[in-house]
């Protein structure tokens, strides 16, 4: 019979704790529901003590799908980290704590100037605290990849004896290469003695490009679950991408005889909606969610496809959820059919949601001839990407052209209602609509990334703008979709700008401890 693997998602911390894809408490929540759909087995929702923020994020993630998965928080070797992971998770029908520690001699020596019993000890009295409240507990050793093999089995064996029911072997600063990843694996199921008593978990960095391949490898060594985020993301080069593990592990199940619970039809979804969220943008060219993924461009390759799939097609686009460019709706196309298309897209709209995905559809259709997929879906994503609006577009007006200074006056409504107007002039109509915005809200910026897609093809095409803006020393995320492109620009700052007040207005959420980045 084939063996599960237990996909053990960490988008939520290790995937967060990347320079940009901070998520607020909304979002994470968001991110989670797409996770239980998806049918991830553990969510690692968090780093409790980390802020006020992660804290209550980790928790309302607990209340709200803890009886539906497992739902994880992470804690160094201290008392105080394990207690306050245990107060998020507490609510959770099913809860896990994660203790980690570093285990290689370079972090013993260089970050924790512990000797080996100090590591040993203090792994084994957290790990016995931890199961004290739960007994779902997993243990990490930090940096095992670079770890002595006897001393890793060492403290994996007294982990087991205080009580952990996973022990994770993380590679975390992607230094492993899969043949050596899989001897760490068979070498600890073959000199641990109590090694049975708990799930083998790979946790890996992508700093080489191997992060999937090592998790396979860990897998082919014995591992029964594999830590991975959505598209990858994560610290420095990311994590293992779950999409492409979960596929692999399916596509090649004559290989590995290991299957997964995903729901791999949810794939594409999550994908769009982690990257529409953290702004984190999806490479053309991506394995399994990318655009191109599935496009046959050779004229070879097209002929075979059409004779039959299996000629040039490892998977079907349907088996991920990818959501092409087919032509399906016009101006006249009536409501009904509008639900009947967004539910075989896989959304479930509440009703006020509904109501502004079919307007902005309705608006879209006047300006546009034929109305795509891909259309609806940015416009679904847009709508649920909704912030508190400290500020909204009441319009704006541009000039520019060869010869003149480009200038943009724009008009802003504050939460109040009161309506706001000012001008400003700047490099293109782009960045004079920024500064005029600048100027109204009293915000400065600096601008760190901007980017223009086309959603669907053709000259009438929806544009989709992501900014990414540095504002009070933090980057916010902000993406506009219209099919004039000064006006998805505006959106998008804007929406960056809103972020930025409900992080002012949120200033509670201020970090407790620094998190050390690549954990
Ligand atoms: O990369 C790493 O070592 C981690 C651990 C906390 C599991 O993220
Ligand atoms: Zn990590």
């Amino acid at each position: 019979m084939s063996d599960k693997i237990t996909i053990f998602d960490t988008t939520l911390r290790d995937g967060e704790q990347s320079p940009g894809c901070s998520m607020n408490t909304a979002e994470k929540l968001r991110v989670a529901e797409a996770l239980v759909e998806l049918g991830v087995d553990v969510i690692e929702a968090g780093f409790p003590i980390a802020s006020p923020g992660d804290f209550e994020a980790v928790q309302q993630i607990a209340r709200e799908f803890g009886d539906r998965t497992v739902i994880c928080g992470l804690a160094r070797c201290r008392a105080e980290d394990i207690d306050r992971a245990w107060e998020a998770l507490r609510d959770a029908e099913r809860a896990r704590i994660h203790v980690f520690l570093a285990t290689s001699s370079i972090h013993r020596q260089f970050k924790l100037k512990m000797d080996k019993p100090q590591i040993v000890k203090a792994a084994v009295e957290m790990v016995q605290r931890a199961a004290g409240y739960c007994s779902n507990i997993e243990f990490s050793p930090e940096d095992a990849a670079r770890t002595e093999l006897d001393f890793l089995c060492e403290v994996v064996e007294k982990a087991i004896e205080a009580g952990a029911t996973t022990i994770n072997i993380p590679d975390t600063v992607g230094y492993a290469v899969p043949a050596h990843f899989r001897r760490v694996f068979e070498y600890l199921r073959a000199n641990v003695p109590n090694i049975e008593r708990a799930v083998l978990s790979a946790h890996c960095h992508n700093d080489l490009g191997l992060a999937v391949a090592n998790s396979l490898a860990a897998i082919e060594g014995g591992a029964r679950q594999v830590e991975c985020t959505i598209n990858g993301l994560g610290e420095r080069a990311g994590n293992a991408a779950l999409e492409e593990v979960v596929m692999a592990l399916r596509t090649r199940a004559d290989f590995y005889g290991c299957h997964t619970d995903i729901n791999t039809t949810r794939l594409f979804p999550a994908s769009r909606l982690v990257s529409g969220i953290t702004g984190m943008l999806v490479q053309r060219n991506k394995a399994i969610v990318g655009q191109n993924a599935f496009a046959h461009e050779a004229g070879i390759h097209q002929h075979g496809i059409l004779q039959e799939r299996s000629t040039y097609e490892i998977m079907q686009p349907e088996d991920v959820g990818y959501v092409g460019t087919n032509l399906v709706l016009g101006k006249h196309s009536g409501r009904h059919a509008f639900r009947d298309r967004i539910q075989a897209l896989g959304h479930t709209l509440d009703e006020a949601t509904f109501q502004r995905v079919f307007d902005d559809f309705i608006a879209l259709a006047d300006k546009k001839k034929e109305v795509y997929d891909s259309d609806i879906v940015a416009l679904i994503e847009d709508r649920r990407r909704e912030v508190p609006e400290a500020w909204s577009i009441q319009g704006f007006h541009t000039s520019a052209g060869t010869g003149t200074i480009p200038t943009a006056t724009v008009e802003l409504n504050a939460a109040d209602g009161q309506s706001h107007c000012d001008a400003a002039i700047g490099d293109g109509p782009i960045d004079a609509v920024f500064n005029a915005v600048e100027r109204i809200t009293g915000i400065e910026s600096r601008l760190e990334d901007f980017q223009v897609r086309g959603v669907s093809g053709g000259k009438d095409a929806l544009g989709e703008v992501s900014v990414e803006v540095t504002i009070d020393g933090r980057q916010f995320f902000g993406k506009g979709i219209s099919t004039d492109i000064i006006e998805a620009s505006a959106r998008a700052f804007l929406k960056a700008v809103n972020k930025a007040f409900a992080q002012r207005e949120s200033r509670t959420a201020e970090p407790v401890l620094e998190v050390t980045r690549g954990v």
